[in-house]
C-alpha cells in the first residue's frame, strides 16, 4: 500500500515538473533560439547541389583538335614521336608548367590553353591514335 502511495507521489511530482520546465522555456529565450536553428537547418539543405557541378571527364578527341592547332606546329603533327618531349603531356601538370615558365617559347599559349583544355590534351597524348 505504502509503496503504491510513493509511485503515484513521484509521477505527480514528475509531471508538475514538466509542466513548469515547459512554462519556463515559453516564456522569455523562445524568440530568437529558433532562429538560428531554422537558419543552420537551410544551408545543411543547401549545400549538396553545387557540389555534383564539377565532374567533367576529359575529351580524347576535343585534345586532338586543341593539339593540331596550337602545338601540332613544334611538337610535330604525330606526338607519339615526342619530339620535344611533348608526351611529358600526358600528365596535364606539366603541360601547363611549361606554359607558365615560357618553355620552348610556349608562353603566348597561357590564353589558349587552361587546365580543361591540358586535360583533353593529356588524353589525346595517351591515346594519340584516335
Ligand atoms: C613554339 C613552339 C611550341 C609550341 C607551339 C608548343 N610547344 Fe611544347 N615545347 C616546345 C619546346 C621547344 C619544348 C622543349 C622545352 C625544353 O626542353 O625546355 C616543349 C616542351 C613541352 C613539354 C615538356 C615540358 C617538360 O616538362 O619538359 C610539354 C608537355 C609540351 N611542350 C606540351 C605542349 C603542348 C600540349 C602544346 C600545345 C598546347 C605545346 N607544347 C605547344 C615548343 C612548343
Amino acid at each position: 500500500m505504502n509503496t503504491h502511495l510513493h509511485r503515484l507521489t513521484l509521477i505527480a511530482l514528475t509531471t508538475s515538473l514538466a509542466a513548469l520546465t515547459a512554462c519556463g522555456g515559453g516564456g522569455g529565450g523562445d524568440s530568437t533560439t529558433p532562429a538560428a536553428t531554422t537558419t543552420a537547418g537551410t544551408d545543411t539543405t543547401a549545400t549538396p547541389a553545387p557540389a555534383a557541378a564539377p565532374a567533367a571527364s576529359p575529351s580524347a578527341l576535343n585534345g586532338k583538335s586543341l593539339y593540331q592547332a596550337n602545338c601540332a606546329s613544334c611538337h610535330g603533327g604525330n606526338p607519339a614521336q615526342n619530339i620535344s618531349k611533348v608526351l611529358k603531356g600526358t600528365a596535364p601538370g606539366n603541360t601547363l608548367n611549361a606554359i607558365a615558365s615560357n618553355a620552348g617559347g610556349m608562353g603566348y599559349l597561357s590564353g589558349t590553353i587552361g587546365a580543361a583544355q591540358a586535360n583533353d590534351i593529356a588524353a589525346y597524348l595517351a591515346q594519340p591514335n584516335i
